[in-house]
């Protein structure tokens, strides 16, 4: 509800909003999502939703942290398929996503992240209040650490629009080390957007989007979303609609403002069923847009 919500305040299409969903008993669905049962750690297999643990869908970085635009193209589709999630589905949603705020990594302070609340209370602090301050600066506002990476996507980020599909497709991209010390990719055109606490700052991509340039499936629907804003509207509106509501099935319980949920085929409900990635991995991007409309809205 409050990504949906975020989406709207930002001029983004969206089908309504599903609430009502009956949680699980025991959380069985959500078992072998913690670890990777299968695979290497940053090659994932199912029933993990990503490829590597503690991550929503793939390394930003490139597989294994490198920056490998067509290796990290292979891992997007096949992340986005285990949530059930096409070439046009997958490039609607990252592309519509990154049209909002950005990423943040300003400095390479060891630690600058801050530490946990589980950290905190091993460490005899307070979780509520020295949990997740910052060691970048000031710790919080343009210091704020999460991802490492530092840089927006879009000229406008609080405002929804098709500008990271005819960015991306605008300019070259090169991969550098960011500030955070993360590998992310400018363009020597240095295009700039505005800026989160004033003034702007260079929009930056992530291996990951840069992908979707290096794979031909997914680059004629980029250059189609950069050509047809409307295109893009219709797109992102039914796949979010679906990323968020597929989990009802045909939960009776659920309650609409727009659209009913999402009802997967029987070979795509095996797929969600057996990864719980749209529903289990979820809040993380959430928060991205309550982030993205709370805090640029501000400035
Ligand atoms: C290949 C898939 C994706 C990758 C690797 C990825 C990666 C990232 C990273 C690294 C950040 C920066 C986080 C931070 O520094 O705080 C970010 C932010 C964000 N992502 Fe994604 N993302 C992906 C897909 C999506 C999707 C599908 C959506 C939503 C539909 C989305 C929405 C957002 C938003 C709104 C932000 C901005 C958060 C903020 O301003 O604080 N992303 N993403």
């Amino acid at each position: 509800m409050a990504g949906t919500v975020s989406i709207e305040a930002m001029g983004g299409p969206t089908l309504g909003v599903c609430v009502g969903r009956v949680d699980e008993d025991d959380g069985a669905r959500s078992v072998g999502l913690d670890d990777c049962a299968d695979g290497e750690n940053g090659d994932c297999k199912k029933p993990m939703g990503a490829t590597t643990e503690g991550l929503i869908y793939v390394n930003p970085e490139g597989p294994m942290a490198q920056p490998i635009p067509d290796k990290s193209a292979l891992q997007v589709r096949d992340t986005f398929s285990r949530m059930g999630m096409n070439d046009r589905e997958t490039v609607a949603l990252i592309g519509g996503g990154h049209a909002f705020g950005k990423t943040h990594g300003p400095c390479t302070t060891e630690g600058a992240q801050g530490i946990s609340p589980g950290q905190t209370e091993l460490e005899g602090l307070d979780p509520d209040m020295d949990a997740w301050k910052g060691k970048c600066g000031t710790g919080s506002g343009a210091d704020t650490w999460t991802s490492g990476f530092e840089g927006p996507w879009t000229v406008n980020p609080i405002q929804w629009d098709n500008s990271y599909f005819t960015t991306l497709v605008g300019h070259n991209w090169t991969n550098s080390t960011g500030p955070g010390g993360k590998q992310q990719w400018h363009s020597s055109e240095k295009p700039q957007g505005l800026g989160a606490f004033g003034g702007s700052e260079e929009i930056m991509m992530l291996t990951s989007d840069v992908a979707l340039l290096n794979d031909p499936m997914y680059l004629d629907i980029v250059n189609e979303f950069a050509g047809d804003s409307a295109a893009l509207d219709e797109a992102f509106a039914a796949a979010w609609h679906k990323l968020t509501t597929s989990a009802f099935g045909n939960d009776d319980n659920a309650r609409c403002t727009g659209a009913a949920p999402y009802v997967a085929s029987p070979a795509e409900e095996a797929a969600v069923l057996s990864t719980s990635a749209a529903s289990g991995l979820l809040p993380s991007c959430m928060m991205g847009f309550l982030l993205a409309v709370s805090v640029l809205a501000l400035n």
